[in-house]
């Protein structure tokens, strides 16, 4: 008789987990009162203006642009911040697409840099090796919300006057050993889409420190205006980026309820790494720092591979589902091997690499170890949804993932 669900085996568990996005009254009340206002569009209303004051607030920063989603969030933050054509940018290859195409949308050419196993974030010996004189910034991400090493960006960043715009897509309100994320950098850039801890379906923001970069970032998402110019004066090269009334109306609700939301998913996500400590088959990151906080967008953890005697990722993963646990395998490619990348599909003429000052390598034979290691081989995640789960919830996760384990002969084809 066999034991794992996938064979036909009893599931672990039936139970559904929790459902995303967490919304009632305060978010109906909020977008009605922006409905009835009759103002819809945030040159007239007043929530977009509201929420980028508590947006900025909640961010210990001073200054907030809110726009229609994180990836003109970052093409903004990046133009804003003087990256411009014949200019690269160091992300890193294991990060959702959109890190990438920002860059690009700079008219700038992203340069890829390895993770660190230990965090899945931008490994800074492997963006130290690829400084050179064109490069203009770095662009960390902080993946699942896991704060990257700011100290270290930071100062590698400033010996080689750099700019720093950080991808915090996933980030509300992380904490790099006291640093919160975008307080120190040029800008960084949020998301709002539907899986995010903090949704309107669509939306993003801008923070900043620097009252210039806001000043640009600010006219680049409204059609190059100036608060000072005349209504159809236009004075730099921007586009109508401007996020809508009930967009923010949603969101003002949404950010009240992020941090009760936050602190469950931080318990369970503590209560995930103790059991993953202590479990055969599977490693967890490394323990955030004192003084750090992640918002856990994702619970992301490592498949120890060496001990699944040539069993796959992809394997391990349907096997835990089958469970009832819809444990994800994330990103199954670096950005890198993305068709768009290995295909050279930029568009007419080669797109933004007419600006480059030299070419992309040929992506095919491009490889980083580590990004490619937690691609195919090693890291998976528990999305926030999930870390929102009674106690049962999570013991289910852990008796999942121990069943799988215990009973991998099964998974030998
Ligand atoms: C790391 C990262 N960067 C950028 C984005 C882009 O944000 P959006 O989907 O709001 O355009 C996302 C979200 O999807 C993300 O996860």
């Amino acid at each position: 008789m066999p034991k794992l669900a996938i064979n036909g085996g009893n599931p672990v568990t039936r139970e559904s987990f929790p459902v995303w996005p967490v919304y009632g009254q305060p978010e109906r009340e909020n977008l009605l009162r922006a409905f009835d206002s009759g103002k819809w569009g945030s040159l007239h209303g007043t929530f977009v203006r509201e929420f980028e004051e508590k947006f900025s607030r909640f961010s210990r920063v001073r200054h907030a642009v809110a726009v229609t989603n994180g990836s003109v969030a970052l093409a903004i933050a990046l133009k804003s911040s003087g990256i411009g054509p014949g200019d690269e940018v160091i992300i890193p290859g294991y990060t959702f697409i959109a890190s990438a195409m920002s860059v690009l949308d700079a008219l700038a050419k992203p340069v890829f840099a390895d993770i660190d196993l230990e965090t899945l974030n931008i490994d800074i010996n492997s963006v130290e090796a690829l400084i050179n004189e064109h490069t203009k910034a770095i662009m960390p991400v902080h993946f699942a919300g896991r704060p990257a090493d700011l100290i270290k960006i930071q100062s590698l960043a400033q010996k080689h006057g750099l700019a720093v715009v950080e991808d915090a897509c996933q980030a509300w309100g992380s904490v790099f050993k006291g640093i919160p994320v975008g307080s120190k950098s040029e800008a960084a850039c949020f998301s709002f889409q539907s899986s995010k801890n903090i949704s309107s379906g669509e939306g993003g923001m801008i923070i900043t420190d620097s009252g210039e970069v806001f000043e640009i970032a600010k006219s680049l998402g409204n059609c190059g205006r100036s608060e000072k110019g005349l209504w159809y004066a236009h004075y730099r090269y921007g586009g109508n980026y401007r996020m809508t009334e009930f967009q923010a109306a949603i969101l003002i609700a949404q950010l009240e309820r992020y941090p009760s939301l936050q602190s469950l998913r931080e318990k369970n996500a503590l209560e995930l790494d103790r059991a993953i400590s202590d479990m055969n088959g599977y490693r967890t990151l490394a323990s955030l720092d004192k003084d750090s906080v992640s918002s856990w967008h994702i619970y992301p953890f490592m498949i120890d591979i060496s001990q699944w005697e040539g069993i796959t990722k992809v394997d391990i993963v349907d096997a835990v589902r089958a469970e009832g646990v819809p444990l994800s395998a994330g990103y199954s490619l670096p950005v890198y091997k993305q068709p768009v990348f290995t295909e050279n599909n930029f568009g007419p003429g080669g797109g933004p690499q007419r600006c480059f000052n030299t070419d992309f390598p040929d992506f095919n034979k491009f490889s980083l170890p580590n990004t490619e290691k937690a691609c195919s081989s090693e890291a998976v995640w528990i999305t926030q949804n999930m870390l929102l789960s009674e106690k049962s919830g999570i013991e289910n996760i852990i008796a999942a993932l121990v069943k799988v384990f215990n009973n991998r002969d099964e998974l030998r084809k």
